[in-house]
């Protein structure tokens, strides 16, 4: 793939469903070229060639586990490379543990803390190197509205992501490069389904869709803001994580869909 000066390009990692694959779809649509990254290379190809075929961008594939070393340095080292720079990187690949942590396989909350936290880190990392030198980049870590709460292990990871950006959109905003936690609520993709989780625990108007949460993400993100909490509704489960006391905000556990 080869950009002209003018041109723009987002990487954007889980970008085969639910919100990294809307978000890769926004950004072709307002004329970002895309290098889209996930593990199932068959997938990526056919969201590619989608992409290019309906908004005349070019898309690139990378095929990366974004719990391993080398997953992680190959994505790392197309975020380095200054001869095709990354305008954009949306962090945002993510998976969800159904069971409590002393349930879970240690390896499993070894790589779920991985590819929410060490993984983000080392491509804001990565990326930060070419867009600090060019003065100008968007970074935009896809969070959740739980980093505000106190759900286990997928609260904790979300949180640091929530803070680095807070820290990081202060530190580097100045130099041109915008940084934003994404927060969104209980969203319609792919994920409570790969976990096997009954979504009937939470009500309806509870649910979001990706194209909102995008949508507003984006615009947050182009207004510098560090955090973006889409949709009226979850500012205040927001802001009500916030103030009330932790154990009003640490459950229900997670219930798994009965077969
Ligand atoms: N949906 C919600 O209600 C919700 C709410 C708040 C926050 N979030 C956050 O939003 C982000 C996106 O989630 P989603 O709801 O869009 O989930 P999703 O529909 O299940 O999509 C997850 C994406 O991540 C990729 N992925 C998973 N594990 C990966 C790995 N080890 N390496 C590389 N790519 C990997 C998947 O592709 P492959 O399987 O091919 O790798 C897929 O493209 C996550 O960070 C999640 O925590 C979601």
């Amino acid at each position: 793939m080869t950009t002209r000066a003018n041109e723009l390009t987002a990487l954007v990692t889980g970008a085969t469903a639910g919100l990294g694959a809307e978000f890769a779809r926004q950004l072709a649509e307002a004329g970002h070229h895309l290098v889209l990254v996930a593990r199932g290379e068959e997938r990526l190809k056919e969201k590619a060639e989608e992409f290019e075929r309906d908004f005349s961008i070019s898309a690139e594939v990378l095929a990366a586990d974004l719990t391993t070393d080398v997953g992680v340095s190959l994505v790392a080292n197309r975020l380095r490379d200054a001869a095709r720079p990354v305008d954009v990187l949306v962090n945002n690949a993510g998976i969800g543990l159904l069971k409590s942590f002393e349930q879970n396989e240690l390896e499993e909350e070894k790589r779920h803390l991985r590819l929410h936290v060490q993984t983000p880190m080392e491509l804001c990392h990565a990326a930060l190197e070419v867009m600090l030198a060019r003065g100008k980049g968007r970074i935009i870590n896809v969070a959740s509205v739980a980093a505000f709460a106190n759900r286990g292990t997928y609260s904790a990871a979300k949180a640091w992501q929530v803070t680095f950006s807070r820290w990081a959109n202060i530190a580097y905003g100045k130099l041109g490069v915008q940084v934003t936690a994404v927060c969104p609520g209980f969203t319609h993709t792919e994920f409570h389904d790969r976990m096997g989780m009954d979504k009937s625990v939470a009500p309806r108007f509870l649910w979001l869709t990706a194209e909102r949460v995008v949508r507003e993400g984006l615009a947050d993100n182009a207004e510098g803001k560090a955090v973006s909490i889409p949709t009226r509704r979850y500012k205040v489960v927001g802001f009500f994580a916030r103030i009330l006391p932790a154990k009003l905000t640490s459950g229900p556990p997670r219930r798994p869909l009965q077969p």
